[in-house]
């Protein structure tokens, strides 16, 4: 018979958010009085607005037109939406609009872009980070052997309050690909514009790939600080990013984000990663549905760019109601200024005994800090996207049970 993939057979356990689904239902079932409010998962939880709504129901309906019927398009996205996308995002930088690839999401690319360097890629992660970078890692065989804490061939580059949330530099592998995420999941910290100047020069020196992912870059309201890994300079020759309309618009279950190649990388031999890209993108993914690439549109159209910076503005004051609550129970944090999570400390604790004991308590749902690498231990992370009746009661919740 077949043997099973070992890829698939070297990864640990089930991945979080479905661990921590399972766990929450458990509780349920168990309690079925229990009113359990979720600060777990990322995922949004307001409607569409409605201008961004309007692009979408427009794209559909011009779906049920002959004028206005399409099949197949662009594998690399409509070429209006990959021009506005490099107008709107990156008008302080160079992008070219054909270095923009548009997709069904940041999550789906970053498993192609593992597809795309394969199994000899020499990985280095934040610890702690988005654990799609680590498993997908070990889907495609780069990972190595697992050792109790972690993958022999991947570089755990702690992140914590010792250091400023940033990776020492020093310990980043020669021509491989590090994931640096900004702000990031699951810390909620934000990469100043002189850390990512020295992780530039860092990957350029050593020949290592960044991966940036940017899908909370829209929640920078400090002008101070990078949105995107292209403000700096020397980035086009080392960095790939990638980003989302997931957390901005709420597109979590319409699907779209993007991956910015630029011509300038390139790998050993001179050839560039571009054509690669390009050549990954066409071969196993037929572009982002074009209902989807509509309403993506009407986003960065003024009126739906007014709409997205309200529905940030909305997450944020609910981070800071969640800032609020533990800094009343004198819980140390970092994150939900410039970001959506709240990344919250519980010293000699383990993540998961917290995790129970916020469910057990005040029926509210977080995400063990620990399910993010071995650097997470000991911190739980609170998630902004909730209703606000929901996150006020949560925290009211909080400071009542936890005091
Ligand atoms: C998270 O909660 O970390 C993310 O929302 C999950 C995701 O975006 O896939």
């Amino acid at each position: 018979m077949i043997t099973r993939n070992p890829g698939l057979s070297n990864l640990k356990a089930g991945y979080l958010f479905p661990e921590i689904g399972r766990r929450r239902r458990e509780f349920a079932a168990a309690h079925p009085e229990a009113k359990i409010i979720s600060l777990g998962i990322g995922n949004t939880t307001e409607p569409l607005t409605p201008h961004i709504d309007g692009g979408l129901v427009e794209g559909a309906r011009r779906l049920g037109t002959l004028a206005g019927y399409s099949g197949y398009g662009d594998e690399q996205g409509l070429t209006a939406l990959r021009e506005r996308i490099a107008a709107v995002f990156y008008a302080t930088c160079t992008v070219a609009a054909d270095e923009v690839f548009v997709s069904d999401g940041a999550k789906c690319d970053i498993g192609r872009l593992q597809l795309l360097f394969g199994r000899d890629a020499k990985v280095a992660v934040q610890d702690p980070s988005y654990p799609v970078y680590v498993d997908g890692s070990v889907l495609v065989g780069a990972a190595g052997a697992w050792q109790g804490t972690g993958y022999a061939g991947i570089s755990y580059l702690p992140c914590v309050a010792a250091n400023d949330y940033f990776p020492d530099l020093a310990a980043l592998p020669a021509n491989g690909l590090f994931y640096f995420c900004s702000p990031n999941n699951p810390t909620g910290a934000v990469a100043t514009r002189a850390q990512l100047t020295a992780l530039v020069e860092a990957a350029r020196r050593l020949g290592t790939v960044i991966i940036f992912d940017a899908a909370y870059a829209e929640y920078i309201k400090d002008p101070a600080l990078p949105k995107s890994i292209f403000e700096i300079h020397g980035a086009r020759s080392c960095a790939i990013e990638v980003n989302s309309f997931s957390k901005p618009i709420g597109f979590t279950g319409v699907r779209l984000g993007w991956t910015v190649v630029p011509k300038e990388l390139t790998y050993a031999s001179g050839e560039t990663v571009w054509a690669d890209w390009n050549r990954i993108c066409t071969t196993v993914f037929n572009g982002a549905s074009n209902v989807a690439q509509y309403g993506g549109l009407a986003a960065l159209e003024p009126a739906g760019i007014a709409e997205m910076r309200g529905l940030i503005d909305f997450y944020l004051g609910n981070a800071a109601l969640i800032r609020e609550a533990l800094k009343t129970l004198g819980i140390s944090c970092i994150g939900g200024a410039n970001a959506p999570y709240v990344w919250a400390q519980f010293p000699g604790r383990t993540s998961w005994d917290v995790f129970t004991e916020i469910l057990e308590k005040c029926h509210v749902v977080t995400t063990p800090g620990s399910g993010f690498g071995p650097a997470g231990e000991s911190f739980v992370r609170f998630s902004s996207f909730g209703h606000r009746a929901d996150v006020v009661e949560a925290c009211r919740r909080l400071v009542e049970k936890l005091r």
